[in-house]
């Protein structure tokens, strides 16, 4: 009885009527098989067919014996609505579907700028509003929005360079930077319809700050880092070494805390780009009271105070002969542990009572970014861009940094 309870459970019939349950079905012949099953013969015309579940089967007629196991005519022909693709052609027909997919997967040109703006535009909708805009989704359209805002800041620069009666001249009239300012602040009401939020005064109070503080600072940080990755491999491999080492086996579990706590490599190549590169390149303040500098010089009230940080970390005179050098390795203190300077020195996250909020979870994840990008993709500059700063309060790069983006395991 059991015998010809299991011969019926095994033939072809048995398993179309059960078709419906195919799962369940395929679990028990698997099991009772010890994970390959041959079919008794042919049923109505239809050809045999084994099934399996065996590892070393699996790895013989997808690697070892390739040539022998194409997808085949009945495959092609069960998948016709497709047209004929990568997926069900063989031999010559899909090594050009496959050569034509991979130079698509892997040679992909994208503009890392773009890109990190987008990534920290959804970090900060997120951590504000709890709705994802998900413009970093691929084939993702464009976010005037984003453009709005770098036109803002690049607009606010000629504000504090000029002279108020001048800039609200050409507010009035509509020309100049003014001109896009003026664009900037309408079209940020476009982004309450990203966000879906109506309420305006949250708007403007928490949101535009927190994307300024976020979404520029570590977007502009860390597509300065790739471009400094590209022109310094050395650099670039030491951290690959220092991960690999480090954290064998590990990535790319990047997000726990404690693992990233343990890269110090990158953590100095990231604090000695961001000195090259301030993501906030000038800071500017007045004075109420007459006062003297420690240096000597004399400040009248209402007088404009003004840092220039791209320009302080070129300075001879504070990072020495070599400061306008990359060179991570001068974050290595004697004790082979990562060597502070005081943050009137090192001034990108500001000093005193208003220094950045933000700075040690921008780290966390600006950290989580580079060392996932650096572990698992080279970087290929695309010939003939011109890298530059833009003017403006936050250091972005003038015309976007255009890569090809290879993964390091394809
Ligand atoms: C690379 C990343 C960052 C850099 C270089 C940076 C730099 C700065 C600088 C220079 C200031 C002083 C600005 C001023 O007063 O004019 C500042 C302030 C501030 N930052 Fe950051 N920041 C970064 C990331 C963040 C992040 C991710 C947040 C939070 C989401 C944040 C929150 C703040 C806040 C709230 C202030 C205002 C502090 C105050 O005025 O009392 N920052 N940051």
């Amino acid at each position: 009885m059991v015998w010809i309870w299991s011969v019926a459970t095994d033939s072809t019939p048995w398993i179309l009527i059960n078709i419906n349950r195919f799962h369940d079905v395929a679990i028990d012949l698997m099991q009772r098989k010890n994970g390959t099953y041959t079919s008794p013969g042919s049923w109505f015309g239809s050809t045999d067919y084994v099934a399996t579940v065996n590892p070393i089967n699996i790895h013989y007629v997808t690697t070892t014996n390739f040539q022998n196991y194409p997808k085949g005519d009945e495959y092609r022909k069960i998948f016709e609505v497709m047209g004929y693709t990568l997926f069900n052609s063989d031999d010559e027909e899909w090594k050009q579907h496959r050569r034509l997919h991979a130079s698509e997967h892997n040679d992909r040109v994208l503009d890392m700028q773009d890109v990190f703006q987008r990534f920290a535009l959804d970090v900060v909708c997120m951590s504000v509003t709890g709705h994802d805009p998900e413009s970093l989704a691929i084939n993702s359209p464009n976010v005037p929005f984003l453009g709005a805002l770098t036109d803002f800041e690049g607009g606010i620069v000629y504000r504090i360079a000029f002279p108020e009666l001048l800039w609200k001249l050409q507010l009035l009239l509509g020309v100049g930077p003014e001109n896009k300012l003026n664009h900037a602040l309408v079209m940020k009401d476009g982004f309450t319809q990203i966000t879906d939020i109506n309420d305006k005064v949250f708007f403007h109070d928490t949101t535009l700050q927190q994307l300024i503080a976020g979404r520029d600072t570590s977007s502009s940080a860390l597509t300065w880092f790739i471009w400094l990755m590209v022109t310094h491999p050395e650099v670039e491999q030491k951290i690959r070494n220092e991960i690999n080492v480090k954290t064998p086996g590990l990535f790319p579990m990047v997000s726990l805390p404690f693992i990233l706590v343990v890269l110090v490599y990158i953590h100095e190549a990231l604090i000695e780009s961001m000195r090259l590169y301030p993501p906030v390149p000038f800071q500017y303040k007045s004075s109420r009271q007459p006062d003297t500098l420690p240096s000597g010089h004399q400040v009248h009230p209402k007088t404009k105070i003004l840092i220039p940080l791209y320009a302080m970390a070129r300075m001879k005179s504070i990072w020495g002969q070599n400061c306008s050098e990359f060179n991570p390795e001068r974050w290595i203190s004697d004790r082979g542990t990562i060597k502070h300077e005081p943050s009137s020195k090192y001034f990108i996250f500001y000093a005193g009572p208003r220094s950045c909020l933000g700075k040690d979870s921008a780290m966390t994840q600006m950290k989580m970014v580079a060392a996932t990008l650096v572990h698992n993709f080279r970087f290929e500059l695309v010939k003939g861009q011109i890298i530059e700063p833009d003017v403006s309060m936050i250091l972005h790069v003038k015309h976007g940094l255009k890569v090809k983006v290879h993964s390091r395991w394809a």
